[in-house]
């Protein structure tokens, strides 16, 4: 069995979880789902990074102690993920002691190794992103970013990494590897980031500065950097679990990649002794009108809201649905209406009504056996369609463009409805000559079929409603997922339900207004 690994950034505690976090689970939930269907044995990690200067601060803000106050956002990161029906195996806190204990054991091996070093820093810091600047990182007229926010110069004894001697060695492992990074344009970046000299990296901060961190194995006055920290949560989670290290793919946000992910992090397993994942998949931000939906300029939408409202899969479809993994997009109510209207109410949910209801009608409940004698060009068109779709939507998800093989999905979909609606098996079911009843049998089988099929194309996007609906079609799916896409007519003299309603209209309110069907 091919093992794959897979991982979420470990979210920062400093506030609640927002459309943007969501969105990292549900991709990385999409992607663990579809290998596992694959066959592979997954390992799918997420969690929460609870150290550094903005926790400390957070905390202090509220009046608790660290610990308290990261075991209380932690909750509420965690809580997030069954609602989303993420199936993660496992889910770290950088406050564990199995993390606390890896992290010391590599800073000593690399002190060991004289890969750290002590000596005096001077320079500029920025808190909010938790990182030291340089001269270059200054605005044209000499400012600092906005994206840095209060930046303070310091002057302190600190440990370093070596990091500067293993440029060489990355640019060629970016040379050799070239699809490390995906979407390829970001792998780019990364290049051209190394054309400019690296700095050794600074590894600790004084404890009278930052004492929310684990401290320095070699030096109890210093605690860790809150990056070198957190990427070790990769391996930390995986160090005692014979067989999975090292991780298939790092599934983060664009603004993680230069360079803690893309850069840091490689040369800390590589110095290390520590075989490289496979690779980093960086997606792009949740906007909303233009800006980066973010905890701290408070256009955060509550993914909670939306799942309460629309259930996980509808919130499921929509992200996945509406990004094209890499680039950005803008949320919008409207957006989301649309979507849910017309591909998920009307699109899938009609089909579920109108077998339901038509086998129902006009079979007893039963699905029919096709006759294969009163087939002609409608159903083989759209076999033919379904063969196609099947086809492309397999190598659609395995380059992670989820977004191109839903749509393939729904124009299944939509050919299907047009399908029954040529048809028309309500005209069928008023004649009583055996040509029209073979026909109708033909057609209730072949609404069937397609909508079993369907169904098991979107699981990994849509686990419940694909189950719900196995579950009104009497079905039960077999253990090998590729055997599920063959059109082989199996839910012949299944009893199906007489109704189920997936995706209920949504009242129109205020936000919502009434959407064109
Ligand atoms: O960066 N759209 O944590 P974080 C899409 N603790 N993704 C978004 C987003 C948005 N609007 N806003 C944030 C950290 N994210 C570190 C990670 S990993 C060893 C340590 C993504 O809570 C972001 O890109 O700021 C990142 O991948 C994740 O949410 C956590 O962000
Ligand atoms: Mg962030």
């Amino acid at each position: 069995m091919k093992s794959f690994y897979v991982t979420t950034a470990i979210d920062y505690v400093n506030g609640s979880p927002h459309l943007g976090h969501a969105y990292e689970k549900v991709l990385t939930d999409v992607m663990a789902r579809f290998r596992r269907q694959l066959g592979d044995s997954v390992h799918f990690l997420t969690g929460v990074d609870e150290h550094g200067q903005k926790v400390q601060a957070s905390a202090k803000q509220r009046g608790i102690p660290p610990q308290q106050f990261c075991d209380e956002v932690s909750q509420e990161f965690r809580a997030l993920l069954p609602k989303l029906d993420i199936s993660n195996d496992d889910f770290i806190r950088t406050t564990d002691e199995r993390h606390k204990r890896v992290v010391r054991a590599v800073l000593q091996q690399l002190f060991d190794m004289g890969e750290i070093y002590k000596a005096e820093y001077r320079g500029f810091y920025s808190t909010r992103q938790e990182q030291f600047l340089q001269e270059k990182d200054r605005n044209p007229d000499g400012s600092w970013p906005e994206l840095f926010g209060e930046v303070t110069e310091i002057v302190e004894s600190n440990y370093f990494f070596k990091l500067k001697q293993y440029q060489p060695w990355l640019v060629e492992f970016y040379e050799k590897h070239e699809n490390f990074i995906f979407p390829a344009f970001r792998q780019k970046q990364v290049v051209e980031f190394l054309k400019e000299p690296l700095n050794d990296l600074c590894i600790s901060r004084p404890r009278e500065r930052l004492e929310w961190g684990i401290p320095l194995p070699f030096d109890e006055g210093y605690v860790t950097y809150v990056w070198f920290d957190a990427l070790l949560n990769y391996y930390s989670a995986v160090a005692d679990k014979p067989g999975i290290w090292p991780a298939t793919w790092h599934v983060i946000g664009k603004d993680i990649l230069v360079p803690p992910h893309a850069v840091y992090w490689p040369i800390m397993l590589h110095a290390a002794g520590l075989p490289l994942p496979q690779g980093i998949v960086a997606h792009g931000w949740w906007l909303q009108r233009g800006a980066k939906m973010s905890k701290s300029t408070g256009n955060a939408l509550n993914p909670l809201d939306l799942v309460a409202e629309f259930g996980a899969d509808a919130f499921r479809y929509f992200l996945i649905r509406e990004m094209n993994v890499g680039q950005d997009s803008d949320f919008t109510r409207e957006q989301f209406l649309v979507r849910y209207n017309s591909e998920l109410a009307n699109n899938l949910g009609n089909l579920v009504n109108r077998t339901l209801n038509m086998t129902t009608r006009f079979a007893a409940g039963n699905v029919p056996d096709a006759d294969a004698a009163a087939e002609d060009e409608l159903e083989k068109n759209l076999r033919a369609l379904w063969s196609r779709t099947r086809d492309e939507f397999i190598p659609l998800c395995e380059g992670f463009q989820f977004h191109t093989a839903l749509e393939r999905a729904m124009v299944f979909l939509t050919e299907t409805n047009a399908y029954i609606e040529k048809r028309a098996p309500w005209k069928l079911g008023k004649s009583v000559e055996a040509k029209d009843q073979a026909l109708l049998r033909t057609a209730l089988a072949t609404m069937a079929e397609a909508l079993r099929l369907a169904v098991a194309l979107i699981q990994h996007v849509t686990p419940a409603s694909s189950a719900k609906i196995n579950a009104v079609l009497g079905y039960t799916p077999g253990a090998v997922w590729r055997d599920e896409l063959n059109w082989d007519g199996r839910l012949a003299g299944r009893k199906v339900e007489g109704a189920l309603v997936l995706f209920p209209r949504p009242a129109p309110t205020e936000k919502t207004p009434a959407a064109k069907a």
